[in-house]
This record gives C-alpha cells, sequence and structure tokens, in this order.
C-alpha cells in the first residue's frame, strides 16, 4: 500500500493561502503542501488554454510529490481547468487521485444567503467570462438571479500590497458600482476570488449597507470536511501529521514576506521548477 501523503492546495499566487488558512483551522490534523504559481500570476485575464496548461502543470507536480487529492483555491484555474482536468487528464495521469475546485462548493450554498434571491459575484475577468458561477448557481438554485461584474483591477492592487490604499478606493468603487446599477436589490456579494478577502474591510466600506458579503475560504473548507467523511478510502491516503508545506514558483523571500499577510502566520517558503 502507498504511503499517505499531504493534500495539495493549489492557487495561481497568494490568494489562496485564504482558504488554506480555513481549511487548516477546520481540519489541524491533516498535512498540507501548498502551491503558488507566483511566476506566472496573475492567472485572471489569460487565456482558457493557457490556465488549463499552467494548472495542469502544477496538478501534476503535487502528483509527483505524492499528493493523493488536490484543491484548486483559485476561482479561474476552477473555472476554466477544473472540468477538463477531471474528464480528460485524470483518467489518463492519475485515475487513482482527484483534483477538487472551489466554485461548487461555494454554488451549492450561496443561494441560501439570499433574502429577495439577487446574488452579485465579484471576480477576475477569467471566471466571470467562464460563466460558471452563473451556470452552477441554476443549478442548485433556479430561483436566484445572478449578476456577475468583473474587477480585473484588483488582483493586481493586492499583488502589489496597495489594496488598502488610497488608489485602491477608485476601482473598488467603480466595480461595486457596476455590479449594483445590474440591480440596486441585490443583498448578497460573494468575493469569487480567493484574493479578495484580503480587501474585505474596504469591500465592506463601499457596500450598501446591510448587504451580505461572502468570503469563501470557510465554505470550501467545510464542503473539504464532508468531502473526507464521506470518502474514507480517500481520508486515509492523507498523511495527518499536522505538517504544512510551502512552495512557490518565483522568488521564496517575496512570497514569504506576502504570504505571511494572506495566510495571518510567518511561514517559510520553498522553491518548485515547473513547466
Ligand atoms: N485567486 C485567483 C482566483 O480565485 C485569481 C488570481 C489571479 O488572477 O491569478 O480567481
Amino acid at each position: 500500500m502507498q504511503k499517505a501523503q499531504p493534500i495539495g492546495v493549489f492557487d495561481s499566487g497568494y490568494g489562496g493561502l485564504t482558504v488554506l488558512k480555513e481549511i487548516v483551522e477546520k481540519l489541524p490534523g491533516y498535512d498540507y503542501i501548498y502551491l503558488g504559481d507566483n511566476a506566472r500570476a496573475p492567472y485572471g485575464n489569460r487565456s482558457f488554454s493557457t490556465v488549463y496548461q499552467y494548472t495542469l502543470q502544477c496538478v501534476k507536480w503535487f502528483f509527483q510529490q505524492g499528493c493523493p487529492l488536490v484543491v484548486l483555491a483559485c476561482n479561474t484555474a476552477s473555472a476554466k481547468a477544473l472540468r477538463t482536468i477531471q474528464q480528460n487528464d485524470l483518467p489518463i495521469i492519475a485515475p487513482e487521485k482527484r483534483v477538487l475546485g472551489v466554485i461548487r462548493p461555494t454554488t451549492e450554498v450561496v443561494g441560501n444567503y439570499s433574502d429577495c434571491k439577487n446574488v452579485g459575484i465579484l471576480a477576475t475577468n477569467g471566471t466571470v467570462k467562464s460563466e460558471s458561477y452563473v451556470i452552477e448557481i441554476h443549478k442548485f438554485f433556479p430561483d436566484v438571479a445572478v449578476y456577475q461584474q468583473a474587477c480585473p483591477m484588483w488582483v493586481p492592487l493586492i499583488e502589489n500590497n496597495e489594496h488598502m490604499g488610497h488608489g485602491a478606493d477608485f476601482f473598488i468603487k467603480k466595480n461595486l458600482r457596476q455590479l449594483f446599477a445590474q440591480n440596486p436589490l441585490i443583498d448578497t456579494v460573494l468575493l469569487a476570488c480567493t484574493h479578495y478577502p484580503l480587501m474585505y474591510e474596504k469591500i465592506e466600506e463601499f457596500t450598501p449597507l446591510g448587504v451580505k458579503i461572502i468570503p469563501q475560504g470557510n465554505i470550501v473548507a467545510n464542503s473539504l470536511a464532508t468531502y473526507l467523511q464521506r470518502h474514507p478510502e480517500m481520508d486515509k491516503e492523507i498523511s495527518k501529521n499536522g505538517h504544512r508545506l510551502f512552495y512557490t514558483t518565483d522568488s521564496t523571500e517575496d512570497f514569504e514576506e506576502k504570504a505571511a499577510i494572506f495566510y495571518g502566520q510567518p511561514i517559510v517558503a520553498r522553491h518548485a521548477d515547473i513547466g
């Protein structure tokens, strides 16, 4: 029998750390390997085929590390690459392994937050164009109206640590105005990009009072816990020593500095060669 190995958690850069943080809080005993593809981030404005190729390369890297289960803690990768990897690649390269995303668990519950059945989605260009949230939410909540707004400047502002400065206000206000112009009755706004929780306070400042703002880390963590309960055959493949390893495809010094902000505590990073 193969030795138990960590869960892989992936993002284009730092955003997935906001999800990993919640997963670790929920499931502290498990081992995790995080990979940020910082050298090629952001993914948000890249084409479908580029995001798919990059994500597949990173998934293969996790498999080389031995991970039996990989969570794509990135909406852009989940929207543009997950289905093809699950349906076309996994059966050939690793039929016994699993890759999960963040869109499905989020869309399963987000409709429950809205009283008036009007949900707003804030996300990258890639996620919005994929229409994944609209399609998936309608599967679980056919009576919920979904309004999407791309926020192409938000990830670059966060990656450059400018998101709490006054410069960021312009873009945050602009995109929220565009969202609520689609329907002023929206009462629930989903942060459908794993970077956005870093700007939570600013988003809240410019969002109409009473509107619920939903980050997805906690939702994804709960869903992973349920998945592992339902799949004991996968659960026993995962090592449980409370270990965490952090990898980046770019500079480890830069990663360590910024990752601490996203993850909420200091980390030590290693370099990963991908592709
Ligand atoms: N964190 C990624 C997401 O959830 C987006 C970052 C990027 O554009 O690379 O969509």
